[in-house]
């Protein structure tokens, strides 16, 4: 079965589960189910739960993991709310691989490629926000906001002002008409296509992609899956650093005051270990091959073992 994306760092995270014999996988990005099906056919007894928004990509992976069906529990949904609702002791490993797959990019009527002729973006075809209602409804100040915090663009205001002006004389209806505006605002630098940065910034608005992080981590800090190994993939440095920052804290022994002249916490606050403290990149060939695995970088956190009273 020809798989529409290539999974990235695809060994890497494999080397990542090898402790994981037994027990239970979610793969909350199932996606194409390319790291998954590696996994499944790596460890004979082991389960899976895959999670997607997006319909077409169930729909591929449940075929892509028929010899498995046994094993795998296929939810559709968002990683944060399925992660959420479940108890610790329902998974004993997580694998995440953020943002958007090869095939939502270039299937042009998801509205993802700068070339398409319609303007949405939803990673998951139900949800109410589309980037048609961010473009040609969001204020002036919401705009600049998006632009400022999701895209790092320094003129994120004048880049709001030339879509008001824009949209007030003709709504704007695909990703090509936005895509347009974006090479009259930004000088072409490169081989990266001007209007990257802004339709990040977009696509991260319409699937509350931050949010998610945040609250996938949220809930895991909350359940403290015994001894579960979490293995989470992310593309740009808004991704890194959100999951940087808490893995860190999430090894902090002492919670006192830094102030404080002496530990009076009981020194035993941290919730795992940190196998590096550097991400995992790809391989030179790896990044020949795939273009999308230049930017990837895989963080790992591995819960410590609760000890229950007996
Ligand atoms: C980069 S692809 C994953 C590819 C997958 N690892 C593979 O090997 O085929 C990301 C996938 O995660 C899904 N996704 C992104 N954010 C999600 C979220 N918050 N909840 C559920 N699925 C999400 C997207 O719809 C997409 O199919």
């Amino acid at each position: 079965m020809n798989a529409p994306h290539l999974p990235v760092l695809l060994q890497e995270v494999r080397r990542v589960f090898v402790p994981l014999a037994r027990g239970t996988l979610v793969d909350g990005t199932l996606g194409y189910a390319g790291h998954s099906h590696a996994l499944l056919a790596d460890h004979p007894h082991l389960r899976l739960i895959g999670i997607d928004r997006d319909q077409e990509a169930l729909d591929f992976s449940r075929k892509r993991l028929e010899a498995f069906a046994e094993r795998t529990t296929l939810i559709r949904g968002d990683f944060a709310s399925v992660v959420a609702g479940m108890s610790p002791d329902d998974f004993q490993g997580l694998l995440a691989d953020f943002g958007v797959s090869s095939l939502q990019l270039d299937k042009r009527e998801r509205g993802f490629s700068f070339e398409s002729e319609t303007l949405d973006m939803r990673m998951d075809t139900r949800s109410a926000l589309t980037a048609h209602t961010v473009v040609n409804t969001y204020s002036h100040g919401e705009l600049t906001r998006i632009f400022a915090d999701y895209g790092e663009i320094r003129s994120a205001e004048k880049l709001a002002d030339r879509i008001i002006t824009a949209r007030t004389q003709h709504p704007i209806d695909t990703a090509r008409q936005l895509s347009a505006l974006a090479r009259e605002h930004f000088p072409t630098r490169g081989k990266i296509h001007p209007a990257t940065l802004m339709f990040q910034a977009i696509r991260i608005e319409v699937n509350d992609e931050l949010g998610q992080i945040d609250a996938l981590l949220d809930a895991l800090e909350r359940l403290r899956p015994s001894g579960a190994v979490i293995a989470l993939i992310t593309f740009h440095s808004l991704e890194d650093r959100r999951v940087k920052q808490r893995f860190k804290r999430w090894t902090r022994s002492c919670v006192c005051d830094p102030l404080a002249p002496r530990c009076t916490c009981g020194n035993d606050h941290h919730l795992g270990t940190l196998p590096a403290r550097k991400p995992i990149i790809a391989s030179r060939d790896e990044q020949r091959s795939n273009p999308r695995s230049r930017s990837a970088k895989l963080r790992t956190f591995v819960f410590k073992e609760a000890h229950h009273e007996a």
